[in-house]
């Protein structure tokens, strides 16, 4: 990275800044800085003289002009709810959050678009679609704080990629300010433009180190007129995918949530989550949480009740509860999207957030599984997540009663335990949490060396002077 780049700006650089977004918007004040400066993990603690709070497009590009002709760096920052380290600033760099541009600028329902800007939180565009009829169909845990800008800018893929597609797929056009400050206007409604190049993928999953999203263009979806939501018990995840495949060519509506839990990680829910009952009776080895929406009002639930009950016969499922109303339905998703937050209790966890083929899926979980107990011996594999897009979150908890630091300073060895087997199945070592800072080292020994070439070129052409989020993805 460039020599000359400045980290920690001096003060009168800094009132350079702060003039740009007025002194209320520049913050330095350690216990305004100190939410900003964690992450939701505990894993890195950051630290920073100042953060920045532009209200407009026209402020984020005065700041990155700025911080260009000096060399300082910057890191954008939405609802710092990224998992790998992305939005922390490790060495005194300027955050810049985004979380004043909050507007949502249009919703277009005849086009089915959305124009948001970047700090537009999830979940009120969700609902700014909801109230015309409309489905803003990402969905992940951290939707009440996470922000369409950081959404984007990790790709994010959460429950509803299986039917609908990930963060990348939902984008239509992008407003993007560059390093050297300039603004790219792309902020398109077209599903057809083929005018060269795509260049609105490029900032698409590049963790704020090529430029900044201040807006997008979403694709809208008609809201479904039928949902139902289940709840299962499945013998193993063979099984599970069985069901899935099943599910996707005999029910009429679409599978649109098609999630797998082992129990033990159930057991963590229903131990440390609030409001947490087990939806079935019993105990068994492993669940799916599948979700079926359709645009025919009437005969989803006959028909999902006949799905199950003939996949009982088949030995698919163990046993099945259909959610009898919506309130029951988001119990259901509540104690899904609980499963990070449950973890913590139950000591330290490595973490992998993998895909392999969904076919694969099995034998990976059984593979990895049986590598990492003979490794760390009583250390206890809970693996849960997005089975139908082979996204599986193999979350690994220390052993009952060892020490928590001693376990977690083995994080990269379990990595690399995990990670062979991974790419043994042709998998990939992020599946949708990205890189940032966690996984930049793995990431040059798992990408294909013309591909890594090409990123540092396009990191370089973009970002000559280094002064985008440096130290993350490469
Ligand atoms: P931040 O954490 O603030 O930033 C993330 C990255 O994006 C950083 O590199 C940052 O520099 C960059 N960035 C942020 N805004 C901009 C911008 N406007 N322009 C350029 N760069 C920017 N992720 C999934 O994919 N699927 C899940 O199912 C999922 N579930 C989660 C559940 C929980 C409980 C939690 C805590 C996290 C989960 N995540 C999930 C991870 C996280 O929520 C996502 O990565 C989310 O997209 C991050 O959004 P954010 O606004 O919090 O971004
Ligand atoms: C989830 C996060 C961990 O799927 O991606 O809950
Ligand atoms: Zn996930």
């Amino acid at each position: 990275m460039n020599e000359q780049l400045r980290h920690a700006p001096k003060p009168e650089l800094l009132t350079r800044f702060a003039a740009i977004v007025g002194d209320k918007y520049a913050v330095s004040d350690a216990a305004t800085l100190a939410p900003h400066l964690i992450e939701g993990r505990g894993l890195y603690q950051g630290r920073t003289a100042m953060m920045l709070r532009p209200g407009s497009t026209e402020e984020v590009a005065a700041i990155l002009k700025l911080a260009n002709e000096t060399r300082t760096a910057v890191v954008p920052q939405g609802g710092n709810t990224g998992l790998v380290g992305g939005q922390i600033p490790f060495d005194g760099e300027i955050i810049l959050s985004m979380t004043r541009l909050d507007k949502i600028r249009e919703v277009d329902a005849s086009s089915n678009t959305m124009t948001c800007e970047a700090g537009v939180v999830l979940q009120k565009a969700q609902e700014a679609a909801s109230a015309v009829g409309r489905l803003f169909p990402l969905s992940l845990g951290s939707e009440g704080s996470c922000t369409i800008g950081g959404n984007l800018s990790t790709n994010a893929g959460g429950t509803g990629a299986l039917a609908y597609g990930i963060a990348r797929e939902l984008v239509v056009g992008v407003e993007v300010v560059l390093a050297d400050g300039r603004i790219m206007h792309l902020l398109r409604k077209l599903k057809k433009d083929n005018t060269g190049y795509d260049l609105r993928h490029i900032f698409v999953g590049a963790e704020g180190t090529l430029g900044v999203i201040t807006a997008a263009v979403l694709k809208l979806f008609p809201q479904p007129r039928a949902v139902e939501t289940a709840f299962i018990a499945v013998p193993s995840p063979d099984a599970a995918v069985k069901l899935l495949n099943l599910a996707q060519s005999r029910i009429s509506g679409t599978v649109t949530g098609f999630e797998l839990m082992i129990r033990e990680i159930i057991d963590f829910a229903l131990k440390h989550g609030h409001n947490i009952r087990d939806p079935l009776a019993g105990k068994h080895p492993w669940y799916v949480l599948m979700e079926v929406s359709s645009q025919q009002p009437d005969g989803l639930r006959d028909e999902v009740e006949q799905f199950l009950a003939d996949a009982i016969e088949q030995d698919l499922v163990i046993d099945a509860t259909l959610a009898a109303n919506l309130d029951q339905a988001k119990s259901f998703w509540h104690l899904r999207h609980t499963l990070t937050e449950v973890q913590k209790p139950e000591g330290g966890s490595i973490k992998h957030d993998v895909s392999v083929p969904v076919a694969a899926v099995p034998a990976f979980l059984e593979e990895a599984s049986a590598a990492v107990t003979a490794f760390i011996p009583g250390s206890r594999p809970v693996p849960f997540g997005h089975v139908g897009d082979g996204n599986m979150h193999f979350n690994v908890s220390q052993p009952i009663g060892a020490d928590t630091a001693q376990f977690l300073a083995r994080w990269t060895e379990v990595n690399a335990v995990v990670d062979k087997i991974v790419l043994k199945h042709h998998g990939s070592i992020s599946a949708e949490h990205g890189i940032g800072k966690l996984k930049r080292e793995s990431l040059v020994k798992v990408k294909d060396p013309v591909a890594l070439d090409l990123m540092r070129n396009l990191k370089h052409m973009l970002d000559p002077n280094g002064i985008m989020n440096p130290g993350k993805v490469l």
